[in-house]
């Protein structure tokens, strides 16, 4: 079976409080995007759980099985579900990995809606949302499939309708650490929680932006560079993005910017197309 896992932005990316299980409340609201990676994911009689053919990305070639986050979510499900069957699976990567883009949460929620299928488990949606948030808190909203408002880590979801709009996403060739922005001592906690679930007007921040600008200048120059457009950072980035319903308007930005940042144009998904 093949399948598509699309990468997501955080339009805007309040904390909103420090919780006792370490980890942080969040209001955002998720963009779903055609930047895809493509899984090709097929079902095993022995039972085993393998990455076959082995990876070709150097950075997921560089990860033991039990790093990867595909096989750590077909190994859950497995022993969730208690079958038999294993899988063999491959990843193309696509969507670059620590950027804030989700790939890895994406990946492993197009392992657990495949699975569900190949095994013929009948899982409803909800039930593999709630075993993807033990791998991560961006599983769930891919799990669902569709752009949402987002509270809690992530993972209590209210689906939004968003404009139709454009991204350019501009990687700036650093990896952020996910962890090391959420420990920092100067991250901001304390964002009032929004009223409604919806995007806030002006369009809200990201409350990571200054610990991410402050540590990594490569991402700092990123969204100064973009700052007329109104340049926003994903998650904790490393990526930074400028959204515009002119497709064209993006492209010619793109063509302005230096040659060694990884760009792309993608477009807004209600849906992901798998
Ligand atoms: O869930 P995920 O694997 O993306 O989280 C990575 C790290 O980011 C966690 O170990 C935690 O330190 C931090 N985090 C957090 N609050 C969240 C999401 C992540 O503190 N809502």
């Amino acid at each position: 079976m093949r399948c598509l896992a699309p990468a997501k932005l955080n339009l805007f990316l309040h904390v909103t409080g420090r919780r006792s299980d370490g980890f942080h409340d969040l209001e955002t609201v998720f963009q779903l995007v055609d930047l895809c990676d493509e899984l090709q994911i097929e079902s095993r009689e022995d039972g085993r759980i393998v990455r076959d053919p082995p990876p070709t990305d150097p950075l997921l070639a560089t990860l033991a099985d039990e790093e990867d986050l595909t096989v750590r979510a077909a190994r859950a499900l497995q022993q969730a579900s208690g079958t038999r069957l294993g899988a063999s699976i491959h990843v193309t990567k696509r969507i670059p990995a620590g950027g804030g883009l989700g790939g890895g949460s994406s990946d492993a929620a197009a392992v657990l809606l495949s699975l569900n299928e190949l095994w013929s488990l009948h899982w409803p949606r909800e039930k593999l949302a709630e075993l993807g948030l033990a791998l991560g808190s961006d599983v769930p909203v891919f799990v669902h499939g569709r752009s949402a408002f987002a509270r809690g880590r992530g993972e209590q979801l209210t689906p939004i309708n968003l404009p139709a709009r454009w991204f350019l996403i501009v990687h700036p060739g650093v990896s952020v650490s996910t962890r090391e922005v959420f420990i920092a001592p100067e991250l901001t906690r304390d964002t009032a929680p929004l009223r409604i679930a919806a995007l806030p007007p002006g369009g809200g921040r990201n409350d990571c932006e200054p610990v991410v600008r402050q540590r990594h200048p490569q991402v700092a120059e990123a969204l100064d560079r973009l700052a007329p457009q109104g340049a926003r950072l994903t998650g904790t980035g490393a990526c930074v993005f400028v959204a515009h319903e002119d497709e064209q308007l993006l492209r010619q930005l793109a063509a302005c910017l230096p040659r060694q940042w990884q760009s792309f144009i993608v477009r807004g998904l209600a849906r992901a197309e798998r």
